[in-house]
């Protein structure tokens, strides 16, 4: 390591231990030892596309119900994607339960950024932060935080994802040998409370005196982002079914997106808006909507409400599990569906001479 990159490395880390978030999957960096891997990869696996802030919460929850990789091993696949609700991506969920099986068959988690790829659910970035977290290994850990930091230090002017691997270049002679974890998390916080994407903190940083872009007062300006694409805008409509005090809601199919998920029965999502409805009955289609984004697509999404006289009105397409009116809110879920279903609760009085 050149001086100048030594002193980068040492300064940051100075203050880290000084300044470190405290997380509740992190070990403070006075303590020098290394944390256990299971909370390491629970929490990377629940930080992949969700804030510190959200997942908080399901983190403790995850580690009182299963507090081994054991035990998550063990869990029941509907009571884990319950649990899940809320944090999106739910493929991330199937993934983390497939690899917990995976670990807890082999004894134990790969130590090695290599056989951490191993794992479903674990990409480039996740396995490099668990190896160097976990298993202080120097690898070039790179997330969002991350590139942005690098990015304003060395002004790169390459736009990402394009040019990643030329940060990646860059980044690398600056980890800390012997504290590859602690380097990756004080490079995390610098991003997340000094090196923030609008109006950064640069009197504050640690980095100030060697940050080119800060020094030309370019800071903002890095990453160099290429112009976002709008998102296509997609409609659908659901049908909220009640029965005797009961509400049909659906499992989805396993694969594809809200995989595995309960859901309300709905149309397919498309271009054209879609308000059509399943079968004959006195249905009522509320003016409100629901807006939900997804990575690739927004939704637009309308709620139908009916009450059925006979269960048998339900056409054989809808396999319904029914729900008590008041267990919809706790079933689990995705926020999609649970805010479709506050409104057409909301509207409910409206239902109940129907
Ligand atoms: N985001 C993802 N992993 C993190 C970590 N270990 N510390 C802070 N922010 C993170």
């Amino acid at each position: 390591m050149a001086v100048d990159q030594q002193i980068i490395s040492a300064k940051l880390l100075d203050w880290y231990d000084r300044h470190a978030r405290s997380l509740p999957w992190r070990v403070p960096p006075a303590d020098r030892r290394r944390p256990d891997p299971y909370p390491v990869w629970l929490s990377e696996i629940m930080l992949q596309q969700t804030t510190v802030a959200a997942v908080g919460p399901y983190f403790a929850r995850f580690l009182a119900l299963w507090p081994t990789v054991d035990a998550l091993a063990a869990a029941d696949d509907a009571d884990l994607m319950r649990e899940w609700a809320g944090l999106g991506y739910y493929a991330r969920a199937r993934n983390l339960l497939a690899a917990a099986r995976v670990v807890a068959a082999n004894g134990g988690f790969p130590e090695t950024e290599a056989g951490l790829r191993g794992l479903p659910g674990v990409g480039p970035y996740t396995a490099a932060a668990i190896a160097a977290i976990a298993f202080g290994e120097p690898t070039v850990v790179i997330d969002g935080n991350i590139e942005r930091v690098t990015s304003r230090l060395f002004a790169l002017p390459d736009v990402l994802p394009a040019g990643r691997p030329r940060l990646a270049a860059a980044l690398a002679p600056l980890v800390s040998p012997d504290r590859p974890g602690d380097f990756a998390q004080a490079m995390m916080d610098l991003g997340a409370t000094i090196c923030t994407p609008r109006k950064p903190l640069c009197a504050a940083c640690p980095l100030a005196a060697a940050c080119a872009a800060g020094l030309a007062g370019t800071a903002e300006a890095f990453p160099v982002k290429a112009p976002r694409r709008p998102r296509p805008l997609k409609h659908g409509t659901v049908w909220w079914i009640e029965h005797g005090g009961q509400v049909a809601l659906v499992r989805r199919p396993a694969k594809g997106l809200l995989g595995g998920m309960l859901a309300l029965p709905g149309t397919d999502w498309g271009a054209a808006q879609d308000h059509a409805l399943p079968f004959p009955s006195d249905w009522r289609l509320l003016t409100e909507g629901v807006r939900h984004g997804f990575t690739h697509f927004e939704l637009e999404l309308k709620v139908a409400s009916t009450a059925l006289a006979d269960r048998r009105q339900l056409p054989p397409g809808i396999d319904p599990v029914w729900t008590g009116r008041a267990d919809v809110a706790a079933a689990g879920l995705p926020t999609l569906f649970s805010r479709a279903a506050a409104l057409a609760l909301a509207h409910l009085p409206l239902l109940e001479g129907a």
